[in-house]
């Protein structure tokens, strides 16, 4: 049985015999985001279950691929859906696509996601840029040895989401006409929503925005020393805000809806990653 540091560095060995080019960014798209791999240059699609080690998601409204090709003229890798906690995946699974770009030495990650709206002045379609989070899931995807080689045993979280990447993205958005705002992200494991109860909780706590993901990923990003700037996309008032009751459908059409000023930002940051290299 191969450890999992050795999967890893399996699934990466495979991705690195097809696409030799290290990507400038690895952008992982939310529910109800897919678009953006349709607006790759050369596209190139690997779908997850070709990949040694890969988890693949159950979601609905999830694809299951990575697309490698050019956003902005600059290499990029997009993740189209990811595995949830709520699924069932361990936290080294959940986590397992970080750690392989962050071996690879991606040096940018973007995630992506839709969100209830917890803040009474956001509304849905908002575009936000996660500046912080609180991690509820009652777990944390480090707990275990810690492999030097990655990152350390305790790493800082207080600028997990990059200060600079931040006001690119600000620029981004203004340059592009977005409105975007700012919030905290809580994450709790789903898969129920959550209830009216705990949203008040959230709020209390400083918390913006809800969803169930992201956090992970983000951790273990930043333990292996990638730069993270993270969106989100509010689906809905988040539970117990207005009459109504959720559904994931609700959460998918709105996506749809609000999808093409979350990729015209994402471009619009991907073309100021280069300049920011230079
Ligand atoms: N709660 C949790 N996750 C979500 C929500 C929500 O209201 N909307 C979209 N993802």
């Amino acid at each position: 049985m191969e450890s999992y540091p050795e999967k890893v560095e399996a699934a990466l060995a495979w991705l690195k015999e097809r696409v030799p080019d290290r990507p400038l960014a690895a952008i992982v798209l939310g529910s109800g985001l897919g678009s953006l791999a349709e607006r790759l240059e050369d596209p190139m699609p690997i779908p997850f279950g070709e990949i040694p080690h890969w988890p693949v998601s159950t979601a609905p409204g999830h694809a299951a691929r990575l697309v490698f090709g050019r956003l902005a003229g600059r290499r990029v890798v997009v993740q189209q859906g990811r595995v949830h906690y709520y699924e069932g995946f361990s936290m080294r699974e959940v986590t397992f696509s970080a750690r392989v770009y962050g071996a690879w030495k991606i040096p940018y990650y973007i995630p992506t996601n839709a969100s209830g709206g917890i803040h009474h002045g956001l509304r849905t379609g908002d575009i936000v840029l996660v500046h912080d989070h609180i991690n509820l899931l009652g777990t944390n995807p480090l707990i275990g040895p810690n492999r030097e080689e990655w990152g350390p045993r305790f790493p800082d979280l207080v600028s997990a989401y990059d200060p600079e990447l931040q006001l690119l993205a600000e620029e981004a958005a203004r340059e592009n006409g977005i409105l975007l705002k700012r919030g905290t992200y809580v994450a709790f494991t789903g898969p129920s929503f959550e209830t009216p109860a705990e949203i008040r909780m959230a709020r209390t706590l400083g918390a913006d925005l809800v969803g169930m993901s992201t956090v992970p990923e983000v951790i273990v990003a930043r333990h292996m020393g990638m730069r993270v700037c993270a969106l989100s996309c509010v689906a809905n008032p988040a539970a117990g805000m207005t009459g109504q009751s959720l559904t994931h459908q609700e959460v998918l059409d709105e996506m749809e809806k609000s999808s093409a000023s979350l990729l015209r930002l994402v471009e619009g940051l991907i073309r100021k990653l280069e300049e920011d290299r230079a």
